[in-house]
């Protein structure tokens, strides 16, 4: 079953003088609970691509398709909530609420919800990824690691059934990277999570369901692995 798709997406920005396409004429289908690996030189669309298939940004051409819904012509006030209400985010910066706990930063897309279990919910996920003892800390008392494995809490409290992740474990060093992408693969079997991944990574690309290269604005390879 497909869970998100492109259909000829287009996206160009003026950089200098000049019009760039970005993406050009991208399409792509997720099935449900795949683990996707998007991989490209730097500046090739990625980050990009992303952004559209989460509706965070809006492509120039094209549709976008989210659990067989056309969402390209929603705007935001219809998109917040079906983000909000699908969607896990893990970025590689992390913006953590400074004046709020480990536990509380974790917990606030919860309460937002009215989960009566945020703090349950948010205190099994810090232990998953052995942050337990840190719960009452705040962030300028966490390092960048457990920065990270703390926004990543946050970005599944409220159990998304599609999670993007832009080079989540690219400032994690390999013990703390691993323990991430166990967490992420965990859910994704667990819960039947989609997991859609920008990575440089060969070893994480080996673990994926299916990996997708872009190159120029263009996906050369869909299909086998790296
Ligand atoms: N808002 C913007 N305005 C102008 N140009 C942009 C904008 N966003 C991205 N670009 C350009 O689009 C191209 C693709 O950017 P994108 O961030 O998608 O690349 P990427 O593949 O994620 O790269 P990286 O691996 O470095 O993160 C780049 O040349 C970038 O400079
Ligand atoms: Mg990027």
């Amino acid at each position: 079953m497909t869970i998100l798709e492109t259909l000829g997406i287009t996206k160009s920005y003026l950089i200098g003088n000049r019009r760039i396409k970005v993406l050009d004429a991208v399409s792509l289908a997720v099935a449900k609970g795949e683990f996707l690996v998007v991989k490209g030189e730097s500046g090739s669309g990625k980050s990009t691509l992303l952004a559209i298939l989460s509706g965070l940004d809006r492509p120039d051409q094209g549709r976008v398709l989210i659990e067989n819904q056309d969402v390209t012509d929603l705007d935001e006030d219809a998109l917040a909530p079906l983000r909000n209400a699908t969607f896990g985010f893990v970025f590689q910066s992390f913006h953590l609420i400074p004046s709020l706990s480990a536990l509380e930063n974790v917990m606030f897309p919860a309460e937002l919800k009215g989960d009566p279990d945020a703090r349950g919910k948010a205190l099994t996920l810090l232990d998953r990824v052995g942050l337990g003892e840190r719960a009452a800390s705040f962030p300028h008392q966490l390092s960048g690691g457990e920065k990270q494995r703390c926004a990543i809490c946050r970005a599944l409290i409220n159990e998304p059934r599609i999670i993007f992740a832009d080079e989540p474990t690219g400032n994690l060093d390999s013990v703390n990277g691993a323990a991430v992408l166990e967490l992420l693969l965990e859910l994704q079997r667990e819960r039947e999570t989609t997991l859609l991944m920008v990575t440089h990574s060969p070893e994480i690309a080996l673990r994926a369901d299916r990996v997708v290269t872009l190159k120029d604005g263009r996906m050369v390879a869909d299909g086998g692995h790296a």
